[in-house]
């Protein structure tokens, strides 16, 4: 390919793909699969590649992973980034409403917008591009997170329509909770500590030094405030209206409000609702509508009087701690748990907190015997955030962190930088070895669904199962002998374990329970070293230079394979016949029975899940996309499937087949499977 030929596709891609991001991300309205979607990146990957000078500064290749270092340069704000007054109630607010009024006359026309827990950024756009990104800093300047903030999906950086050349907004940059859940989830299962809430994750991400670690986590932003040389409207809300005309993402809760009674109406309905939001929310922030008036109000040193914030009560209650007990989890990680005497809050009774920590205590000053602060806010797992030191029993003594492992009794360690402490007896103290198990038949790893947590523990209670390997020993006479086993149970078990050996070696690799080897990591070692023998064997640098291996995962990987224990649990597995060898070499070519055919998914199935579905079709040549249009063939429908999906393929004439179809479809027929146990989670947590 010449270089003019290479440009057009180029440019192409790129518009392509910056086309489907904002459709993915801002309209939440995807018209392609994320199979394709990833099928066009990499064209556009390996086009740069081979022409990096016509690579355009904010590809989006780039954008989900570019490595960029960055250092971040503190940059002076064009205009002042103010913060707003607080109210925490009715009277207080009404009194904003009564300077406004005596200042200006009539009733005042308000914009109530949801004030979202994150951290303000301020963007700056110049034809139409994002020029850079600043974070709030003191005020004055900020630091310039520009690359950090580019591998943000919902933010457009190139805008469409009637744009003014140059002007700043101003917004929040925030996590849902679902984003925050998974991106835990990641860490726990590769064995690292959770972190506390999604707030301190957003604010840290923006902050790391390699972007293409920020475009790993799930960040969004809402934009709330424009400002600009002779822009040409008269309201607020105008300026939101506009701004999401060009493209950006503003929130849809917003609403225009006559009179502070309206404003206090839209208070009440907010601090029910905002529980079922996906995100943190800890107020509104209430703003006149017109733009005249507010510069008419003007600021005062601090604060713009034309608006405020109104804050939700945060719940919060006292009550006695009673004891500190530690929780052992899979990787050996210790945790120590607050339990607490029994206190109702935001309609739970909550009797236990996670302390995090040895300094976290620390940090708290906390001691059995204190009566404690707890709160819940947006977050699910409440918290301990201070003690009322003046009720401090006499006798009471600071809190000495246990030095032992309390299940199995082994002398604690704890890395150098590392908060948390660990046991390092991971294949003999109970709950590591339960933990592992529960960790190999997840649905992800070996999906053994026959074996819940229940029966993990109780497999190695009775002695029946040491380590994973063990699981390929049992025999149903073995499993017959526990308590409350039926000849039915037993064989599922069985036959679970049986199948297990068909999961493909990334998945049993991942099921091994290595630290730091999450799911991605394990595919990438799989598709780069092929085989466990390889992998055994490969030296730091060797690891060092696969995709996503750093130092911390190929150090964790290199201490577990020289453990005599490791090799032999691995030649164990191997003789048990798992797949211990990368199918990506071994695979047979794509089926073509549902080539050219594009399918829509929804609503839950019983014998597949929905990532097992679009496999299956992908698989045999099919597409899957997320909306039914005018190109959808088939509508393959599941229980609590959208009516809004539904009506559209009803309307569209969109063939609707259930998952049995699909399996005729493809020349399987359906055998009377035992229905699918509902699924379990990969990992048991604290509450
Ligand atoms: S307006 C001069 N609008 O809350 C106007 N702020 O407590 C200043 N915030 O620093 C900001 N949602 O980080 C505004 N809809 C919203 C907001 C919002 C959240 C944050 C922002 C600000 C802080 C003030």
């Amino acid at each position: 390919m010449d270089k003019a030929q290479a440009k057009l596709q180029i440019d192409e891609l790129t518009a392509t793909l910056k086309e489907h991001n904002y459709r993915y991300y801002v309209l939440s309205e995807p018209t392609i699969s994320d199979l394709e979607f990833d099928r066009l990146l990499k064209q556009l990957e390996y086009l740069e590649s081979q022409f990096p000078e016509l690579a355009h500064a904010d590809s989006p290749t780039r954008i989900v992973g570019g490595g960029i270092v960055n250092e971040f340069e503190t940059v002076k704000h064009r205009r002042r980034m103010l913060s707003l007054g607080n109210t925490y109630n009715e009277t207080e607010l009404r009194e904003f409403d009564n300077r406004i009024r005596k200042a200006i006359g009539n009733e005042i026309e308000y914009v109530c917008e949801l004030k979202i827990d994150g951290l303000a950024i301020s963007l700056f756009y110049e034809n139409g591009k994002l020029a850079q990104a600043v974070t709030r800093g003191d005020g004055v300047q900020g630091d310039d997170v520009t690359a950090n903030v580019r591998t943000i999906r919902s933010l457009s950086t190139e805008l469409h329509g009637n744009y003014p050349p140059e002007f700043e907004i101003r917004g929040e940059i925030f996590m849902h909770r679902k984003g925050f859940e998974k991106l835990n989830n990641e860490r726990i299962a590769a064995g690292e500590p959770a972190y506390a809430n999604p707030r301190n994750v957003a604010s840290g991400s923006l902050k790391l030094k390699d972007s293409s670690e920020v475009a790993k986590r799930p960040l969004d932003i809402t934009l709330y405030h424009l400002l600009g040389d002779n822009l040409p409207y008269k309201t607020h809300a105008d300026c939101i209206d506009a701004a999401r005309s060009w493209g950006l993402k503003t929130a849809d809760t917003t609403e225009v409000c006559k009179g502070i009674d309206e404003v206090i109406r839209f208070l009440e309905k907010w601090d029910k609702k905002r529980h079922d939001l996906g995100f943190d929310t800890d107020g509104v922030v209430i703003k006149v509508n017109s733009l005249a008036l507010q510069e008419e109000l003007g600021y005062t040193a601090k604060v713009p009087r034309w608006a405020i914030a109104y804050k939700f009560q945060t719940e919060s209650a006292t009550t006695r701690l009673l004891d500190i007990t530690y929780q052992v989890g899979r990787t050996g990680a210790i945790t120590p748990v607050a339990e607490l005497e029994p206190v109702f809050l935001l309609g739970t009774t909550v009797k236990r907190a996670s302390l995090h920590n040895a300094n976290e205590i620390e940090r708290l000053d906390v001691r059995v015997g204190d009566l404690v602060f707890v709160e819940k806010g947006g977050e699910i797992i409440p918290k301990i955030t201070g003690v009322d030191f003046s009720q401090r029993p006499e006798n009471s003594l600071p809190t000495k962190y246990i030095a032992h492992c309390p299940e199995c009794g082994t002398a604690l360690v704890r890395k150098e930088n590392e908060a948390q402490h660990y046991c390092p007896n991971e294949d003999g103290c109970a709950p590591q070895v339960i933990g592992k198990i529960e960790h190999f038949v997840a649905r992800k790893a070996l999906n053994i669904d026959s074996i819940g947590s229940e029966m993990a523990k109780t497999l190695y209670k009775q002695g029946l199962v040491k380590d994973i390997s063990d699981l390929y020993a049992l025999k149903t006479e073995d499993l017959l002998k526990l308590e409350r086993m039926g000849e039915k149970s037993a064989q599922n078990i069985i036959d679970g374990i049986q199948q297990s050996k068909n999961v493909p070696f990334e998945r049993v690799l991942f099921g091994m329970g290595i630290r730091y080897v999450g799911e991605t990591v394990a595919k990438k070692l799989a598709q780069a070293l092929g085989n466990i023998d390889t992998l055994m064997h490969a030296d730091k640098e060797t690891l060092l230079g696969i995709d996503e291996i750093g130092d911390v995962i190929a150090e964790s990987l290199t201490s577990y394979f020289s453990e005599p224990e490791h090799q032999n649990l691995v030649e164990k597995l191997k003789a048990a016949g798992l797949q211990m060898e990368s199918a990506a070499k071994t695979q047979t070519q794509k089926g073509s029975t549902l080539a050219g055919l594009t399918f829509v998914i929804s609503g839950v199935f019983s014998r597949m899940s929905r990532d097992e579905a679009k496999e299956i079709i992908e698989a045999q040549g099919g597409k899957c996309s997320g909306s039914v249009s005018s190109k959808t063939d088939y509508l393959l429908a599941g229980e609590g499937m959208g009516p809004a999906k539904l009506e559209k393929a009803t309307q569209l004439g969109v063939k609707i087949i259930s998952e049995d179809d699909l399996m005729s479809m493809i020349g399987e027929t359906t055998s009377a499977s035992t229905p699918a146990e509902p699924e379990k989670p990969a990992q048991t947590t604290l509450f």
